[in-house]
């Protein structure tokens, strides 16, 4: 969250389809202002009186003179200047998921492979366009790069509190991506070094944000790389932020396993993800995105079935973001 600390996406988005869509065309016309404003001046070129009208009736929690609507738009226009890309890539993967439900909704938990086949959203989410580090490649990469660390940023405030990783750890990240987790939890863990371990386009991207003291990406597949050789040594800390959800079962358990074998003595293990599927519970667009992926998000059970007679002390703790979300850390004797 950024801005008013008492507003957020779950404050802003809107819960039906003419929202998504108005919000998505005035935000591509630069609506509401660096300053907020939430108004197009007479001079501006993109004045538009129509989307205006259409915005007052379809958004009015961010078009009205009250407060919360003020507060509303400075929290967007904040989101903007900090991440348009990453905006753009919300509101684009939200357009999809709403397609997606309209059209094949009724296969998502009946039959989710026919909808995947089906499915806008999945074609987006094509790693293996991230083998390499070619121009190609990473252009290919960025929309869901994008899209997915915008949702971590936004997500971060909520988890990091609840991520007890030790000082001067080694921290290894498995599908750490473009480092958003990475760095919310340095500045506050203070670790030895924090390793994003993640396909070569993602790496190349993340690199691409800038340096941050502690962080360094290690290109790789982490179905076969050395996991101490990409850390630099056993890992005090192996860290999964929404990566296990994405695995069949025997590949999350094989995934785990690679984990535990790399760990350090004394180490530990943290699986931050969202919880099972509950329904339409935000009453936010956000609810779209999250039903795509409904058949694949999992009790923790399942991941501490997976970690039982691995020696490991395990503890569940539960959070409310944009749905249920749980963070379970299991440590090493
Ligand atoms: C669902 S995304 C989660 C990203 C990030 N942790 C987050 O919370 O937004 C899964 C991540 O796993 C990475 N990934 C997928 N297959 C991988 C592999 N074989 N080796 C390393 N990373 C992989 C993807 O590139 C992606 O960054």
């Amino acid at each position: 969250m950024t801005g008013n600390q008492n507003i957020g996406w779950a404050e802003v988005l809107p819960g039906h389809i003419p929202g998504v869509q108005v919000l998505d065309r005035l935000l591509a016309k630069g609506w509401p202002g660096p300053d907020g404003a939430g108004r197009f001046l007479i001079s501006d070129p993109n004045a538009d009186p129509g989307l205006m009208a259409e915005a007052a009736l379809f958004l009015p929690h961010l078009t009205g003179a009250d407060a919360g609507a003020a507060a509303g738009r400075a929290f967007l226009a904040a989101e903007m200047a900090a991440d348009a890309d990453g905006v753009t890539a919300r509101l684009a993967f939200l357009r999809s998921a709403i397609r997606d439900v309209a059209l094949y909704g009724d296969l998502i938990l009946s039959d989710p492979e026919a909808f995947m086949e089906r499915a806008e959203t999945f074609t987006l989410f094509d790693y293996s366009q991230a083998r390499d580090t070619s121009a190609a490649a990473v252009a290919a990469t960025k929309p869901w790069v994008d899209y997915v660390s915008t949702l971590t940023r936004a997500e971060a405030p909520a988890l990091v509190p609840l991520i007890d990783i030790p000082t001067e750890s080694l921290v290894l990240e498995p599908g750490g991506n473009s480092g958003a987790f990475a760095r919310a939890l340095i500045p506050v863990i203070r670790p030895l070094l924090h390793v994003v371990f993640d396909l070569p386009a993602v790496c190349a991207l993340g690199e691409q944000r800038g340096a941050v003291p502690g962080l360094t990406f290690a290109p790789g597949d982490m179905r076969r790389d050395d996991w101490r050789g990409v850390a630099g040594g056993a890992p005090d800390v192996v860290l999964f932020k929404s990566v296990l959800h994405d695995w069949p079962l025997d590949d999350a358990a094989d995934i785990l396993a690679r984990a535990r074998a790399a760990l350090a003595p004394g180490g530990r293990i943290i699986i931050a993800e969202r919880g099972r599927f509950a329904g339409m519970t935000s009453g936010t667009a956000m609810d779209y995105a999250n039903l795509v992926f409904a058949p694949f998000y999992r009790d923790p059970q399942t991941y501490i079935d997976m970690l039982a007679g691995m020696g490991l002390s395990i503890t569940v703790t539960e959070t409310h973001i944009d749905c249920g979300w749980f963070v379970l850390t299991a440590r090493a004797a």
